[in-house]
């Protein structure tokens, strides 16, 4: 549902938004790793523009709702945030200030200029290809509101974005998402993101490296490389061929400072042998993956498209699973699609045991406008999605508490992100992507040091420096 509309006229990106000194841009991002890679390109591009962000609407001269559209009734709930910022916006202007409101992401691609007439607080709608243009909509905006870029373009966005600054990338931690592939062209029956994000577009191989030498300079340790499919990425390489995600991570293993990398979201039909191998042969590529399964019945990934079987995800597990015995399994499960029986969902149950995640998610199928699944027979009852999802989720609950109980005793390594909740303490990430908190000072942020896991809080370890003398730990 692309909405080629343009700004009527165009401004310089200078226009001033009534408020002396320095301009402020609260970004709220929903959804997937995406939308928060996006939401931080966003705050790039308009920092050169005098924009500083501040971490609520209230202080904003600039407000952008980062929405997504994959699941639940995600307009509404933006609709009903956009009342909140009429209200807020009402007092700002009693004021004589003026806040503009942005809607950006799936949900604005999806809506396009209907956004401007259903909600007229909102000054502009700005679908993922566009978020480039944003310095030029934010002028236009000021004066003229209701301006609508959802466009869906082939050439590369990032192109355009500005990069980061050495400062935000010191402040936003050791930890960094780079997303070097956009869109989907597979087409499940379930899924809206073919259609908001687009067919799959992959970055080329230079422009990634140029983008984690830069976060590496400044402090970057580990990068997430993201897709949609990431596994199905094929970028230029600088040799004119098409480069997979294997070779690339190869690429990036050599960049100075990079000491970890990890990919999502994966596709079983993409889980090459190449990349099953890399699981084996790269030693900064993480024991984690994620790979969504969906459901565990035949007869359900075929009404879903997924072009998968039961027997493939099984056997694609086992396969890295022998490259990397050690390896954290994830995966995406839907529970109550269109025509899912008691023996459909026990196909999806009885695939969960065999396997043992180290965590995964569960949703409710919710029918998205426009995709195929919506107008299908046989659409499952609330309460028996609701049911389903209960019983799923206490299985996988308890697998991950399996898996973080069989870590204690054993020391591994942590890349230490940000501080903890409780004072004194800091909080990174295991090879397995657990939650591992230390009691220690703010110093030790961006290190990679061995920690002792000694107990399991509820969805997180607490663990101590290896080289330090055993203490009690508080919990
Ligand atoms: N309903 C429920 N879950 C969905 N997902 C995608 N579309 C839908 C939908 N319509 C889930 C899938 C996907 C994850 C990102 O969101 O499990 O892997
Ligand atoms: Fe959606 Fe399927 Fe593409 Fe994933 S692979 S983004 S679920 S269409």
């Amino acid at each position: 549902m692309a909405d080629d509309s343009k700004p009527p006229f165009t401004l310089t990106a200078s226009a001033p938004l009534g408020t002396s000194g320095a301009r402020k841009v609260y970004v709220k991002s929903f959804g997937c790793q995406m939308n928060v890679y996006d939401a931080e390109r966003m705050a790039d591009t308009l920092a050169p523009q005098g924009f500083v962000s501040v971490a609520a609407a209230e202080d904003a001269d600039l407000v952008v709702l980062n929405t997504c559209h994959i699941r639940e009734k995600a307009a509404e709930k933006v609709y009903s945030e956009l009342g909140r910022l009429r209200v807020l916006k009402e007092a700002a202007a009693a004021e004589g200030r003026k806040v503009i409101v942005a809607v950006a992401g799936c949900v604005a691609q999806a809506e396009g200029a209907d956004m401007v007439r259903r909600a007229p607080v909102v000054d502009i709608v700005v679908g993922p290809q566009s978020y480039h243009r944003l310095p030029e909509l934010v002028a236009a905006a000021a004066i003229r509101p209701g301006v609508v870029d959802t466009a869906l373009k082939a050439e590369d966005k990032f192109d355009r974005l500005v990069p980061p600054g050495r400062e935000q990338i010191a402040r936003r931690g050791s930890s960094a998402f780079v997303t070097i592939q956009e869109g989907c062209s597979r087409f499940c029956t379930y899924c809206v993101v073919p259609s908001t994000r687009g067919g799959e577009v992959s970055r080329p191989v230079d422009k990634v490296v140029a983008e984690v030498e830069r976060l590496a300079a400044a402090g970057v340790r580990e990068i997430t490389v993201l897709g949609q499919n990431v596994n199905a990425y094929r970028g230029e390489g600088p040799d004119g061929r098409p480069w997979k995600l294997p070779r690339l991570l190869a690429r990036l293993a050599e960049v100075p400072g990079i000491a970890r990398l990890r990919y999502a979201t994966s596709h079983p039909r993409a889980m090459s042998a190449e990349l099953i191998a890399a699981h084996r042969e790269l030693p900064q590529l993480m024991p984690y993956l994620h790979l969504p399964a969906q459901s565990g019945s035949d007869r359900i990934l075929d009404a879903m498209n997924r072009r998968h079987t039961r027997d493939l995800y099984l056997q694609r597990l086992a396969e890295v699973r022998a490259a990397r015995p050690d390896i954290a399994l994830s995966s995406d499960f839907i529970v109550g699609f269109p025509g899912e029986s008691d023996q459909d969902f026990a196909d999806t149950m009885d695939l969960v045991e065999r396997v043992g995640f180290a965590s995964a998610y569960s949703f409710k199928y919710s029918p998205r406008p426009g995709t195929p699944a919506a107008s299908m027979d046989g659409q499952v009852p609330e309460a028996v999605k609701s049911e389903r999802l209960t019983a799923l989720q206490a299985v996988l609950e308890s697998q991950q508490r399996a898996f973080n109980l069989a870590s204690v005793g054993r020391t591994v390594e942590v890349l230490f992100e940000k501080p903890g909740r409780l004072p004194g303490q800091i909080v990174g990430k295991s090879p397995h992507m657990q939650a591992v908190h230390v009691q220690a000072g703010a110093e030790m942020i961006g290190q990679i040091k061995a920690v002792r896991l000694v107990a399991v809080g509820s969805h997180s370890l607490f663990g101590e420096f290896a080289d330090a003398v055993p203490q009690p730990i508080a919990v």
